[in-house]
């Protein structure tokens, strides 16, 4: 449970004055959004009443790669026909199994990231990763993880939890096989009460197998995402069956409070619920109850409840106001289970003259599409590097995210709650088949409640769908949207759809999305004046960050804004959704760049460039064009950097984004002419090179508001750390992201930079990860070096459960380069207690 010190943050009120969070801007700032995550206030208030346990399982699992094909290298699995012929024969989940020599790990994991490249063009989408049917060494891995279940846990429910992984997964519990799962990104249970030895030792198997693919994107392999142990009393609440949904008139809000309760005990149950309302500080703000009913063996009841909330402090980018409601089961005079649900107060309402508007006030959707990998640790990411990205994108202007192209991991939607990110939704098969309705309903039933998602989507680009399937695809998507109203009648839903939405699956959405085709939204408004648009995918604009030259020999993009065949540059794509009213927006392709897809060049390229981000969140020249025009702050931003040795006398665009009146442009101190800025766009001149400096001023009402300067720099001597936080928790799970970088001797960051660093961590935490954005590069993420990418490298360490110190030491490795004088740093690691966990 979070400590004090958080609480009293929270009840301060300081944490969630998201204007204050807006204007101090930094990162680290706007994580304080995050203080007392998950909510303490209510977290001690559910403490307080249920009897339920939720253990974080993902601690300690032995890992060891199976074998796709062959039977002798995966444990004897498969390698006769009768496995499946006799429950509990499955020896490699029973005790004897000897686990000794296989690997210890923590989850979550991602063994894609782990693996070296290879160099195969059919692995271009997985990012040049040996994974799939081809590689079976290193397509299925083990994990094996004993566990101990007191004897007091004998008639409760006990289930496993997975909150995604990647990709079949088939579940053993005490040499039984309980279940599989067979897609990369939906969450799923297993209920395995009948199965446990209780007051004993009991063992869990997953063989999770990455041979099939969902997308077209790296997507990592293995539990790549948090795994749980929940026991509840026999009589419970339905997995992901509460509901809050609210609905504002005039200065109160109505709560629509849902529930099923699950009565798997040996007698007929009299359950009664209820509900008690939390602000953000704790404070009880309205009570429910459902009458008693009588819930039979094995049978099910739903409940339901009104309650009032007068002036509530509504849910925004702005203020992030967050409530939680406690929902309680009550049979023969004792609490029998309770949780805890977080939700928001917000009218959403896409308008097909007006556009958007939260709360009855246009706001236009400044939206940026991400995949979930992250330098350093793939698709593994720890919760904080989830809000991590969040933080950056938010830093940028970016007030929506849509979660292309798979539903997100809950910490994600929980950072975009608290931090004030609106969100499309996605899930990533677009079918009515089962499996296809079994995601979607996984998602909206598990996001349901989160205040930041304002559009659900079931599908993007689907060719077949659109087209020579038009039919088909039209009933497969009223399929969905009508069961997405069903499950959730709160919100519209749509799909990004790349074509002319004329036919196909297009007539079933409630709002209209285009990908790309700057050309189509203006004809469709005209025929369709009652359909809201927006645009569900734009841009795929491309730049390497901190280059700016365009090189196909060495697979680099110049910084200038430069854009795909089939994309629009970000001044482009803004200049036409920011500026129609009836468009409510749009998401940009993407903001953080990601593995796979390596446009636009192939190997060596191991990553996209399409990202306003790199890979580490480093913020390329494009940033700050949205920075400048989706933040209302004054902003300047003048690139490139000035170090052009070799290229004396040659011309060089200079360039400066900026919301400001006018940028005078100086070089060595002489003006070279002031200009006006134009809505939306930038201003340029062309500058022969000479060392030195440049400086632009920009100015408002005639007045100087802002100044930047960019130095030639001497050669780098000296090697720079610097931590997102220097005090993070010793829980076992908390980071602290490191920014790398060399100076010169005038302490100058040096932008050109490419030295190789070594890494040695001692004390209380580890290396997880190492980056630095550069597309082409094929240095590990896992070692404890790296080289430096124009000028930055990234190092992701994180804490053990052990207070202490992390001490890293950074230094030049090999003998190649400059000297340089290395640096160290410490973070300490501060006493938490952890999340209560499987031990
Ligand atoms: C889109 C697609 C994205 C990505 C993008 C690259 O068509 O939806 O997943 O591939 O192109 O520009």
């Amino acid at each position: 449970m979070p400590g004090i010190s958080r609480r009293n943050l929270l009840r301060s009120g300081v944490a969630l004055s998201a204007s204050s969070v807006l204007a101090r801007s930094a990162w680290g700032r706007a994580t304080a959004l995050l203080a007392g995550y998950p909510d303490a206030a209510s977290a001690e208030a559910l403490a307080a009443v249920a009897p339920r346990e939720q253990l974080l399982f993902d601690f300690g699992w032995k890992f060891q790669f199976g074998h796709s094909s062959d039977p002798a290298r995966d444990l004897g699995f498969g390698f006769g026909q009768g496995d499946f012929a006799k429950t509990g024969e499955f020896g490699f989940s029973k005790a004897k199994f000897d686990d000794s020599k296989w690997r210890t790990l923590n989850l979550p994991h991602d063994w894609a990231v782990e693996l070296p490249f290879v160099h195969d063009e059919v692995q271009n989408s997985h990012g040049f990763k040996p994974i799939g049917r081809r590689y079976p060494e290193t397509s299925v891995g083990w994990y094996r993880r004993e566990f101990e279940i007191p004897a007091s846990d004998a008639g409760r429910r006990i289930s496993v939890e997975f909150d995604g992984a990647f990709r079949d997964v088939l579940v053993f519990v005490n040499g039984c096989f309980i279940g599989r799962n067979d897609n990369g990104y939906a969450p799923f249970r297993f209920d395995v009460t009948d199965f446990l030895s209780y007051g004993a030792k009991n063992y869990i198997v997953a063989r999770v197998d990455a041979s099939f693919g969902d997308g077209w994107f790296y997507e990592g392999a293995g539990i790549y995402r948090h795994v749980w142990l929940t026991k509840t009393d026999a009589l419970h609440l339905g997995k992901l069956e509460s509901t809050v949904r609210t609905e504002v008139s005039g200065d109160s809000a109505t709560l629509t409070l849902g529930t099923v309760v699950v009565n798997d005990g040996k007698q007929t149950e009299n359950a009664k619920v209820s509900w008690q309302i939390l602000d953000a500080a704790g404070k009880t703000v309205g009570t429910a109850d459902a009458p008693a009913q009588s819930i039979a063996v094995d049978g099910a009841a739903a409940f339901m409840a009104t309650a009032k909330l007068v002036n509530p402090a509504l849910w925004s980018p702005d203020a992030p106001n967050l409530y939680s409601a406690i929902v309680t089961v009550e049979s023969g005079g004792k609490t029998r289970d309770a949780e805890r649900v977080s939700f928001g107060v917000r009218t959403v309402l896409f308008d097909a003259d007006k556009g958007f508007f939260l709360n009855g006030k246009s706001i236009k959707l400044q939206g940026t599409c991400n995949h979930h990998d992250h330098a350093g640790v793939g698709a593994a990411l720890p919760d904080r590097l989830q809000w991590f990205r969040l933080g950056v994108l938010r830093e940028m202007g970016c007030n929506s995210v849509r979660t292309s192209h798979n539903q997100p991991t809950p910490e994600w939607v929980e950072g975009c709650d608290r931090m004030g990110l609106m969100m499309m939704c996605e899930t990533r098969q677009m079918s009515s088949s089962p499996e296809g309705m079994a995601q979607l309903e996984a998602m909206i039933k598990r996001y349901r409640n989160a205040p930041s998602i304002i559009l659900w989507s079931v599908g993007n680009e689907e060719w077949q769908l659109q087209n020579d399937m038009a039919e088909e695809g039209a009933r497969i998507a009223a399929t969905m949207v009508r069961r997405c109203h069903e499950l959730d009648p709160t919100r519209v839903v749509s799909a990004a759809v790349n074509g002319n939405n004329e036919k196909g699956v297009s007539d079933a959405f409630d709002v209209i999305g285009f990908n790309y085709s700057l050309q189509l939204p203006d004809d469709y408004h005209k025929k369709n004046p009652k359909r809201p648009l927006y645009g569900s995918e734009t841009s795929s604009a491309i730049s390497t960050r901190g280059v700016y030259t365009t090189d196909p020999l060495r697979n680099t993009v110049n910084a200038y804004d430069s854009v795909v065949r089939w994309g629009e540059t970000a001044e482009e794509w803004w200049k036409f959704y920011g500026t129609r009213e009836w468009e409510a927006g749009g998401f940009a392709w993407t903001g953080f760049d990601y593995r796979g897809e390596p446009t636009p060049y192939g190997w060596p390229s191991i990553n996209s460039q399409f990202g306003i981000v790199d890979m580490c969140g480093f913020p390329k020249d494009t940033f700050f064009y949205y920075k400048a025009w989706w933040r209302t702050e004054p902003s300047l931003h003048l690139f490139p950097h000035w170090n052009f040795a070799g290229k004396e006398g040659e011309i060089i665009p200079v360039w400066v984004y900026s919301n400001l009146d006018e940028v005078e442009l100086f070089v060595n101190g002489q003006s070279q002419g002031s200009q006006k800025v134009p809505h939306l766009g930038h201003v340029e001149w062309k500058i022969k090179y000479e060392p030195g400096f440049i400086e632009a001023r920009g100015s408002k009402g005639g007045k100087v508001v802002l100044t930047e300067k960019r130095e030639t720099t001497g050669p780098e001597v000296a090697i720079r750390l610097t931590a997102d936080r220097t005090e993070i928790d010793a829980d076992g799970e908390d980071i602290a992201i490191l920014k790398v970088e060399a100076l010169d001797k005038e302490g100058r960051p040096v932008p050109t930079a490419n030295n190789l660093i070594g890494f040695k961590v001692t004390g209380a935490g580890a290396l997880i990860g190492v980056g630095n954005g550069d597309p082409n590069c094929q240095e590990s993420d896992k070692e404890p070096k790296r080289s430096l990418f124009n000028g930055l490298a990234q190092v992701i360490l994180q804490s053990t459960k052990r207070p202490g110190e992390i001490h890293i030491e950074a230094v030049k490795e090999g003998w190649d380069g400059p000297e340089l004088t290395g640096a160290k740093l410490v973070i300490t690691t501060k006493k938490a207690a952890p999340r209560q966990a499987v031990v």
